[in-house]
């Protein structure tokens, strides 16, 4: 295949709420590269059939959103990181064989990293809200940067247990009500459910019981200051919001199909902004 047409795509169903093709478009231009990012909507049972023929459609790889992220660790090579969250969201092919990664996980790192720099020098304990795919890629980050506790408080406590079983004894389910004792000691808390999101319910909890050193970071980036975010701030909290997640995660894909590290810029923030506030 030539430079030319080397050619990535996001696959998903539906595909059209993605904004993917708009970061990888953009740091195509930025770089000067030739190539492509295509949207491809690919229901549930055509699935199999559109990866083994990745190829054949004319694709290096591609990304993988909803609902596809678990089926698609079953129909690739999957590296640690990727299995252990239980799902992929990109995939390259590799000496013909299809490899798969979650880039989920250095995307909530990056994003912390770039925003609060510091953020994991003596955290004892976080609070994640969630026990979804999200949270799953949340909390193996935690455990990766090496957080001692870290509580997990979900609407449905037998979610929280099982990733105790998936991820060790640094897991420790936290049952909702139990919320606000439970932010006494967070130096960190993540919002990873759908909560805040817009069309889905309120997120409605009362941030005063965390220290005043505490950092709140949310995964939802629809709307882009979620009352949460907007509650951390006006408490004097240091945040990092969802967008940053989405960015930092898209940079392993481009590296990998087009050869170069894509840089995260406050263009590249102010592009995609634009976009979600249009919605
Ligand atoms: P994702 O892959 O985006 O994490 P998911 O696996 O459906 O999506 O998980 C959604 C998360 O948001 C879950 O933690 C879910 O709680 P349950 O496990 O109890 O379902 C949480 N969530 C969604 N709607 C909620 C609601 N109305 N109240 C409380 N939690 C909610």
């Amino acid at each position: 295949m030539t430079d030319a047409n080397r050619a990535a795509c996001v696959i998903g169903f539906p595909v059209s709420h993605s904004r993917s093709p708009l970061i990888h478009g953009y740091w195509l231009k930025k770089y000067g590269l030739p190539g492509a990012y295509r949207r491809e909507e690919v229901p549930p049972e055509e699935l199999t059939a559109f990866l083994r023929g990745l190829d054949e459609h004319g694709y290096v790889g591609g990304n993988v959103t909803l609902p596809h992220k678990e089926a698609a660790l079953g129909l690739s090579e999957p590296d640690a990181g990727a299995r252990a969250v239980g799902a992929a969201n990109t995939l390259w092919l590799e000496d013909g064989h299809l490899r798969s990664t979650n880039t989920d996980v250095e995307g909530f790192l990056s994003s912390l990293d770039d925003d609060v720099p510091g953020w994991d020098q003596d955290l004892e304990t976080a609070l994640v809200l969630g026990a979804g795919g999200a949270a799953r890629a949340v909390v193996y980050a935690l455990t990766e940067r090496g957080v001692p506790r870290i509580l997990v408080a979900n609407r449905t406590l037998g979610r929280s247990r099982r990733l105790r079983e998936r991820f060790g004894d640094a897991v420790v389910p936290t049952p909702w009500d139990a919320l606000p004792e439970a932010m006494k000691d967070a130096g960190l808390l993540v919002n990873a459910t759908s909560l805040g999101m817009t069309g889905q319910p309120p997120l409605d909890i009362d941030l005063s019981p965390l220290p005043d050193r505490a950092v709140v970071a949310d995964v939802v980036y629809v709307p882009l200051n979620t009352p949460l975010i907007e509650a951390a701030r006006a408490r004097g909290l240091r945040v990092s919001d969802g967008l940053g997640m989405l960015l930092h995660q898209a940079g392993r894909g481009f590296e990998l199909w087009f050869g170069v590290r894509p840089e995260v810029t406050d263009e590249l923030r102010a592009l995609v902004q634009a976009e979600i506030l249009k919605d």
